[in-house]
């Protein structure tokens, strides 16, 4: 991978980016998402038009490096560079550690969390929770990034702790100084947790007041929203979070009308049964057979939500004991689909669709 001594987007004149010294297609960004942007996933993603994709994070409790679930994490083998891991944790030398350890394991860019707001997280002062101490922030910033010096360190956070303390411009003033490379700023506070809606304008305080990287995120669920966002904010790029679970071409969608202005036709339902086959495959090859199949209804729920029938066969799925069944089960699905239409055909979000989404919410809240 070619590097370069400077970040500069080609802006208007093609899509590609320069990114902590690293050319990507794009400037479109797959949010960490601790659960679900795993290798499989990101590798999708990556296929399907996203620039870059930040791992789930990785503790920075070195007595946890030799767990199943931290050595997965950790594990990029086959991965499009450039291969960007997330850390957390609330200790400047833990975190240091933690950088380097996973720069050891391919790590090129490391992301560390100042956006998550789960309890488990931020009750050890960490995530978002870091954003009420900016010394400590500091601190955490300045060991880090002089901890891996030949490694870029980026920042993700969110506006702030509450609506009275909304910092993150002080954050990514301080960010800029430590020598982080970017922040990304999911647009609401911890105290919002994932309600309500996510405001720009901070994001665009941020963008105006600092030279390195912006990347806005939050609620951005479609190619207008994309292209919205971005005017709106004149961030330099836009991470995806929860629009793009089950629905990973959604990168090509918005990328293709960021560069034409033009809507891109949606995928058809056989192109979709392809790769949902594909995913599925592919996470049971990475976490094993019992624990794919697992994994994977979780992922069949998000690429199904809305369509007619998902409920009911959502239910079924989560009976199904094995990858055979599982495989049948989601062919006769979608070949049901596709005899009604060539694009899939959503219906208005159900009552019982919201409430397993919030349930998400809630679970990683909790
Ligand atoms: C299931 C789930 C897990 C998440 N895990 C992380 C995480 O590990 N680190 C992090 O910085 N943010 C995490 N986030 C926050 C997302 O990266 C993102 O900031 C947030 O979902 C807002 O973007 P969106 O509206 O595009 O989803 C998580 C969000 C969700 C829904």
């Amino acid at each position: 991978m070619r590097r370069f001594p400077f970040v500069q987007r080609l802006r208007g004149v093609c899509s590609f980016m320069l990114f902590c010294g690293f050319l990507l297609k794009n400037n479109l960004f797959v949010a960490p998402m601790a659960g679900v942007t795993d290798r499989p996933f990101r590798q999708l993603c990556k296929r399907l038009g996203a620039g870059l994709a930040v791992s789930e994070m990785v503790t920075s409790n070195s007595l946890l490096y030799g767990s199943a679930k931290t050595r997965r994490r950790a594990e990029h083998s086959g991965e499009v560079e450039p291969i960007a891991v997330q850390i957390a944790g609330a200790d400047p030398a833990m975190l240091a550690e933690a950088a380097r350890y996973n720069v050891a394991n391919g790590a090129q860019i490391i992301d560390i969390n100042m956006g998550c707001p789960a309890k488990k997280v931020c009750h050890v002062m960490a995530g978002s929770a870091l954003m009420k101490d900016e010394s400590l922030v500091a601190r955490i910033l300045e060991t880090v990034v002089a901890a891996i010096p030949e490694t870029p360190v980026t920042l993700k956070l969110r506006t702030g702790w509450d609506a009275c303390h909304k910092n993150a411009p002080g954050i990514a003033r301080i960010a800029e100084e430590s020598g982080i490379r970017a922040v990304a700023i999911h647009g609401r506070t911890r105290a919002e947790q994932y309600r309500g809606h996510a405001e720009y304008d901070t994001i665009a305080q941020v963008k105006s007041e600092r030279s390195i990287p912006v990347i806005a995120n939050g609620d951005i669920d479609s190619p207008e929203k994309a292209r919205f966002v971005l005017d709106y904010t004149q961030a330099d790029g836009l991470m995806i979070g929860r629009a793009a679970q089950g629905r990973p071409w959604l990168f090509r969608e918005i990328a293709h009308f960021l560069a034409t202005g033009q809507k891109r036709s949606p995928p058809t339902v056989a192109e979709i049964l392809l790769l949902l086959m594909e995913h599925v495959q592919e996470l049971r090859a990475f976490y094993g057979e019992a624990t794919g199949v697992f994994i994977a209804r979780k992922h069949i729920a998000w690429y199904t939500r809305g369509l007619p029938g998902s409920a009911a066969f959502r239910q079924r799925m989560n009976t199904l004991p094995d990858a055979a069944a599982q495989e049948a089960e989601i062919r006769r699905f979608f070949e049901t689909l596709a005899a009604r239409s060539e694009h899939l055909e959503y219906t208005a979000e159900t009552a019982e669709a919201a409430n397993a989404r919030l349930g998400d919410e809630e679970a990683l809240a909790a």
